[in-house]
């Protein structure tokens, strides 16, 4: 039952007591009932309003009505009752807004044992890194790394390189070309460029003799995809450029190159080849590390090496004078250097060196294959 103000049947100090302590008591209990503001505002309401409010009832039944020498002491009550409604009035908003504060804090509360959120770091693609291995490895001997555009000129990828118009070596390249350049000069005109070679002139029209560099980067060619050949693909190119740089130089190179990149018990093999931009041309050919030159795998025919025993890795030469030609105003006069430069493909020797058998799935980008590699 909610308490409501009565008349008091006499203005004794015993009677009134007895109220003042029912009135009191009616007042705590419901300030302890309080659970919000809502509740809060309700309650100092039901108290406080000048219009039909607790105290005022009070003030309306008892006091008013006290006779003349009750009056002081009655008076006094009442004004102590006020003062008590006030304070707990009072109180109870401090304990409401002290409970939104502690209910905000544990809202906030961070428990630092929960695991946190892991943000997955990326790791080299597995092409890349066969191809940073293999740069390190002519960084170590004393090679530094250059790169060139991806959209490169007819000049640079075929003229200066001693592919000359209409020469037949050019069809070997399924080059990709940039649409409406029929306009402009044969050597101006746009294309993909099929291999790293073109970075060797650009570099030495920049840098002068001796040069020794390392080139990755993406070639493209028009070749449908398959399990070995992709549009787009990655080639490592090597230039070395002095006086008296010799074949024996370019084979000692690679043959450390060789053991370094595959391990130290392969062997390699040069066989003659040709390149429009290199003179003598060689291809170069390891052991292979899967059967061990054997051709065999147990009772298997070894597949890497097509039984052979000996896997093509790159193409290679002597650096023909017709090439310094090119950039013989730079000091790479024809008689007085030699050179030697060499390409091979990034996604081949990632393919051999890791095994897998379908160069595609360097490009599907599914995480679980890639994954491996991390
Ligand atoms: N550019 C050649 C190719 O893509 C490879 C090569 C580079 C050969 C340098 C000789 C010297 O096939």
């Amino acid at each position: 039952m909610a308490y409501t103000v009565t008349k008091l049947k006499d203005y004794s100090p015993t009677t009134l007591d007895t109220a003042a302590k029912e009135l009191l008591r009616a007042l705590d209990q419901e300030a302890t009932a309080i659970r919000n503001e809502p509740d809060w505002k309700a309650f100092r309401d039901r108290w406080m309003a000048r219009k039909n409010g607790v105290l005022t009832q009070v003030n309306d039944l008892w006091l008013k009505t006290a006779p003349k020498e009750a009056k002081r002491n009655v008076g006094q009550r009442v004004n102590e009752l006020k003062k008590a409604a006030e304070q707990t009035i009072e109180a109870a908003l401090q304990q409401i807004e002290a409970k939104a504060v502690l209910s905000r804090l544990i809202g906030d509360r961070l428990d630092v044992t929960l695991p946190g959120i892991s943000r997955p770091i990326g790791a080299e693609h597995p092409v890349i890194k066969a191809s940073n291995d293999m740069v390190g490895v002519f960084r170590n001997l004393g090679f530094s790394v250059q790169e060139g555009p991806e959209i490169e000129t007819d000049y640079y990828n075929f003229e200066s390189l001693n592919f000359p118009p209409n020469h037949p070596a050019r069809d070997t390249q399924d080059t990709l070309f940039i649409a409406n350049q029929q306009s402009k000069p044969l050597r101006e005109q746009l294309l993909l460029r099929t291999h790293t070679s073109p970075v060797q002139i650009r570099t030495m029209e920049k840098i002068k003799p001796p040069i020794r560099i390392v080139i990755p980067g993406k070639v493209y060619r028009n070749d449908p995809p398959d399990a070995s050949h992709s549009p787009m693909f990655h080639q490592i190119e090597g230039l070395a450029v002095d006086t008296n740089i010799t074949f024996g130089d370019l084979k000692g190179t690679l043959d450390h190159a060789m053991k370094a990149f595959f391990g130290s018990s392969v062997k390699t093999s040069f066989r003659p080849s040709f390149f429009p931009f290199t003179e003598p041309s060689a291809e170069l050919l390891v052991s292979c590390f899967v059967c061990g030159g054997s051709g065999r795998r147990g009772s298997d025919p070894c597949r890497p090496c097509k039984q052979t025993g000996w896997i093509e890795i790159l193409g290679c030469g002597m650096v023909d004078p017709n090439v310094f030609e090119f950039v013989k105003h730079n000091g790479y006069e024809p008689s007085k250097v030699s050179g030697f430069a060499f390409g091979m493909g990034a996604d081949r020797i990632a393919l051999l060196k890791y095994g897998v058998d379908d160069l595609q799935l360097f490009f599907q980008n599914d995480v679980r294959f890639l994954s491996q590699f991390a």
